[in-house]
């Protein structure tokens, strides 16, 4: 039987994700708009941004933020450009996104003295072959996997080299163990339903340190430059960005980032998220025809949760298709280099109560697909 009730925002994907309950363009402070973003308006605006990123992050001290162009790609790509080269560098990858920056490294930036260690898609690789003293890239949530690291217990507290983390799908929905953490990246569109296009750079001071003491063997194109002089553009974690950023997407964050603050924080925000995923695993316990992508709960996801079915990639794509048309579910289907099956996304965004109301249309589209 067809259902009747439908989510009252069918908006499950993985990125850009939902906007948060209750958003409105309309409640956007727009006053910066149209004025230069070096004005004291326009900087007041982003430094803002960027503090209580660091109050809700609850970042040590020294760690700074900066917000840059090109998105979490662009951040992460101004961090391997910028601070690599220097040491030979470990890759851990476990899905696409972890597969991109092994890539990166060894036939764009061409550093000989590099490998990755990979994990299949619903595995973590072994971090038991981390070497503090080399450079460590990792993704802290691997969003095509649904995947996540479990703890970073395995990163060395005496470590020489510098961890840098792709924390994309993970900032503002998973408890970061900043000790452990070098450098972070991150971008709005994804945990808080802000704006594409933007990136965040977070450095901790060993990452600082090594900006000031090393100089790359390759030209770092100006968009991304984060030393002069052999010295830290400190502006730019400041809110004087390196090129001119929208400010009507700054004025998007801010809104959400006052939401996480409305909810509780960080803890909030976790717990929200941790609780969504909780209604998916009671679902997927009950029923036999889908399994979670992640081999064990503790490296389970609770935002980019992905799902294999017992049906084939025809019968998946018409259950995908069925749930948009009905507009129940939009833009749940695998990620293109993951195995077929479902990813719905559980960030503090989407609302339990629209999890709990796609679950029979789960079930209703797989009969209909499967029959
Ligand atoms: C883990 C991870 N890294 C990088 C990216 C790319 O992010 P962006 O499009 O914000 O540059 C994504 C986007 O889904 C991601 O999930």
């Amino acid at each position: 039987m067809k259902p009747n009730t439908k989510p009252a925002n069918p908006n499950f994907s993985s990125g850009p994700c939902t906007k948060r309950p209750g958003y409105s363009l309309a409640a956007l402070n727009t006053d910066s708009l149209g004025r230069s973003h070096r004005s004291s308006l326009g900087k007041a605006r982003l430094e803002k941004a960027i503090t209580e990123t660091i109050r809700l992050l609850n970042l040590p001290e020294g760690y700074k933020v900066g917000i840059v162009p090109g998105s979490d790609t662009g951040a992460m790509e101004m961090a391997m450009w910028s601070l690599l080269g220097e040491r030979p560098v470990d890759v851990f990858a476990w899905e696409s996104f972890g597969s991109g920056w092994g890539t990166d490294v060894a036939k764009q930036l061409k550093l000989a003295d590099a490998q990755t260690f990979t994990g299949g898609y619903g595995e973590l690789p072994d971090f038991s072959k981390a070497n503090p003293d080399h450079d460590t890239i990792f993704t802290w949530n691997g969003t095509t996997s649904g995947v996540k690291v479990e703890n970073a217990d395995w990163i060395s507290d005496d470590r020489t080299g510098l961890t840098i983390c792709d924390a994309t799908s993970a900032v503002f929905a998973m408890e970061l163990d900043w000790s452990k953490i070098d450098v972070a990246t991150f971008s709005w569109q994804k945990v808080l339903g802000g704006e594409g296009g933007h990136g965040m750079l977070i450095l901790g001071p060993r990452a600082v340190e090594r900006l000031e003491s090393y100089t790359p063997a390759w030209p770092v194109p100006k968009v991304f430059g984060l030393t002069k002089g052999g010295k830290l553009i400190d502006g730019i974690f400041k809110g004087a960005t390196i090129n001119t950023p929208s400010m009507l997407c700054v004025e998007d964050y801010l809104d959400a980032l006052n939401w996480v603050d409305e909810i509780g924080g960080l803890p909030a925000a976790v717990a929200k998220s941790e609780a969504n995923l909780q209604v998916l695993a009671d679902f997927v316990a009950e029923n036999d025809w889908i399994d979670f992508l992640a081999k064990t709960p503790a490296i389970t996801s609770n935002t980019s949760v992905c799902f294999v079915l017992k049906a084939d990639e025809d019968q998946v794509k018409t259950i995908v298709k069925l749930l948009d048309s009905e507009e129940v579910a939009f833009d749940i289907g695998a990620y293109r280099d993951a195995p077929a099956g479902l990813r719905i996304w559980c960030g503090a965004t989407v609302e339990k109560s629209d999890l709990v109301a796609l679950l029979p249309w789960l079930t209703w589209a797989y009969q209909q697909a499967t029959a």
